[in-house]
């Protein structure tokens, strides 16, 4: 079993849970890539069993322009065989908190097996660390059923 995290980042918030995720990963046996986006490839989808995409919303809940790319990639490609997860940071100071965590999990509902979804705010507390395990918990889940 493989795992992809697409992941973009200016602050780093995402980034750090993206890490810790990672990390997560890697520890319960699962070899896991941490693609930034800037390095994905649309045929980077057929490499894994597990792809999970993190990204911070701007613009009132928007996908962040350089994670269109990636969005359309599950929209084209065959990815009916991919579980996947979506996490994100956002703030609820903006009216619509990680907006683009919503839109890639109903874009992901109808092309993959989505297993789970994350939001955070800000940076990542311990809290939220915690979340995380559970996070990659669901994503091995969702692979066994699958198979
Ligand atoms: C111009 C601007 C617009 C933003 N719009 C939103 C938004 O609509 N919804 C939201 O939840 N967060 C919004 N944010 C907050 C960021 O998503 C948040 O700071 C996030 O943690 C940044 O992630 P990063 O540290 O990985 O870059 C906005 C931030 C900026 C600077």
């Amino acid at each position: 079993m493989k795992a992809a995290i697409i992941y973009t980042s200016i602050t780093g918030n995402t980034s750090l849970l993206a890490e810790v995720i990672h990390d997560n990963m890697e520890a319960k046996g699962i070899e896991t890539d941490l693609i930034p986006v800037d390095e994905f490839q649309n045929h980077d989808l057929y490499d894994y069993d597990i792809v999970t995409v993190g990204t911070y919303s701007w613009d009132n809940g928007e996908i962040p322009l350089e994670m269109e790319d990636v969005y359309e990639a599950f929209e084209t490609e065959n990815v009916k065989h991919l579980s996947t997860g979506v996490f994100g940071t956002g703030d609820s100071f903006y009216p619509y908190f990680c907006g683009a965590v919503d839109l890639f999990r109903d874009m992901l509902f109808v092309h993959t097996n989505l297993a789970v979804t994350l939001k955070v705010e800000l940076t990542p507390q311990d809290e939220d660390i915690a979340k995380c395990e559970k996070f990659c918990d669901r994503l091995i889940h969702q692979v066994a059923v699958m198979s």
